[in-house]
């Protein structure tokens, strides 16, 4: 049922107050393809948790809610298991399911707030992985067309926080189901400093996915504001991928920069240090900010406005470009 006027502060992470001309969940694809028959020539939004997205003002359209939903094995062997799961499951309780049944390879994304199905959007990563890693196609509704086409890793152009649904094909699809293939013979990645160090904290010596995917959840909750007491949307920021030069110039100045190899003979920074440095972090106007933890992540502390934070994003991308000479780009979709 479409509702009109809709609030959809419950259904960003960052909290923000503002309306949907008109909204609602579908959780079928005859349902989807019901509501697109009343669409008009309204513009279309379509929301999964809500957790990478900034409302900068009301939306003049039709929002639609994914809520496809079910968890399948659908192939499995001595060594793998293929499952496939809907868009709108929620991607923790997919991790948990595998992690229960001993199924590995997204035991280091535990926590990520939002939709399986908006896992491929930015090929969602964490702790040394990311969901190209385990990813083998999914199913996306071409909302020109009413076909449901299938989309393989290579076709999904995945690369640091991006895919062709970002980008080429950006507004053109509903990924509705997404298939991984995942392990019962585990390769555990611990590489990742704090989860060694975690790891460490819990005397375990020779973990098992479980805990690592308690290691990650723990490292997560220590660092990452809980948007359901504070609103955020995680690191509203890439990390900068740069020229090495770039690097060189800003260790003249620092000696310890946080730097990791990235293709191409270029160097990705940490745009949380860089903000750091720069002296925003922790900084608070009345209700947001830039949070006190982790300066890549801004924040909304009540009743902020998504422009306030945009404005406040805005300001750092020039101030970080003013004194390292590096261009912050957005992760988080501005709308
Ligand atoms: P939404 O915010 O609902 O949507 C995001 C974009 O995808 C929108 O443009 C939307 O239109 C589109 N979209 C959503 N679902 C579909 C669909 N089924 N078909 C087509 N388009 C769709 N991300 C990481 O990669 N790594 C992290 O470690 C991480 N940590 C986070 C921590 C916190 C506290 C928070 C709040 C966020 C974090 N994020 C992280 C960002 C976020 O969790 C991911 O980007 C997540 O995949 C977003 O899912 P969602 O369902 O909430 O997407
Ligand atoms: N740092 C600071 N100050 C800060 C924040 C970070 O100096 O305020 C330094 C840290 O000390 C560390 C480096 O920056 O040396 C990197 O920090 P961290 O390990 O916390 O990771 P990040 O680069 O800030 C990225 C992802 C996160 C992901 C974590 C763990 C991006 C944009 N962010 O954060 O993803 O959870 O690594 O893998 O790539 C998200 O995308 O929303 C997200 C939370």
């Amino acid at each position: 049922m479409i509702q009109e006027n809709f609030n959809l502060r419950p259904y960003n992470t960052f909290g923000i107050e503002v309306f949907a001309k008109r909204f609602s969940a579908f959780s079928s694809i005859a349902e989807l393809k019901e509501l697109l028959t009343q669409r008009n020539d309204d513009p279309l939004l379509f929301l999964g948790g809500g957790s990478n997205v900034l409302f900068t003002k009301d939306f003049d359209g039709l929002v639609l809610r994914n809520e496809l939903n079910g968890i399948e094995v659908i192939d499995e062997n001595d060594t793998h298991v293929i499952i496939k799961s809907g868009a709108g499951e929620v991607w923790h309780d997919l991790v948990l399911f595998c992690v229960e049944n001993n199924y590995g390879g997204i035991e280091n994304l535990s926590l990520i707030p939002g939709s399986v199905g908006a896992s491929p959007m930015q090929n969602i990563g964490a702790y040394g992985a990311e969901i190209k890693d385990v990813f083998v196609s999914l199913e996306a509704f071409h909302i020109e067309s009413g076909e449901i086409h299938s989309f393989d890793k290579e076709a999904c152009e995945f690369g640091y926080r991006e895919s062709v649904f970002k980008r080429r094909l950006k507004d053109q699809y509903v990924i509705t189901s997404v298939t991984y293939k995942l392990t019962k013979q585990h390769v555990i990645n611990s590489s990742y400093g704090a989860i060694e160090a975690e790891l460490e904290k819990m005397e375990v010596i020779d973990p098992t996915i479980k805990d690592i995917s308690d290691a990650v959840i723990a490292i997560r909750s220590s660092k990452l504001p809980n948007p359901a007491e504070i609103g955020n949307a995680g690191s509203f920021f890439k990390n900068p991928v740069v020229d090495p030069l770039i690097l060189e110039s800003i260790q003249r100045n620092y000696d310890k920069v946080p730097n990791y190899p990235a293709p191409n003979g270029k160097v990705k920074l940490a745009a949380g240090w860089l903000i750091d440095q720069a002296g925003w972090k922790g900084k608070t106007f009345e209700t947001y900010g830039v949070h006190k933890m982790q300066a890549l992540v801004l924040v909304n502390y009540s009743d902020a406005k998504g422009a306030q934070i945009f404005d406040l994003s805005t300001q750092i991308i020039a101030d970080i470009k003013d004194k390292f000479g590096v261009e912050l780009e957005r992760e988080v979709n501005i709308l």
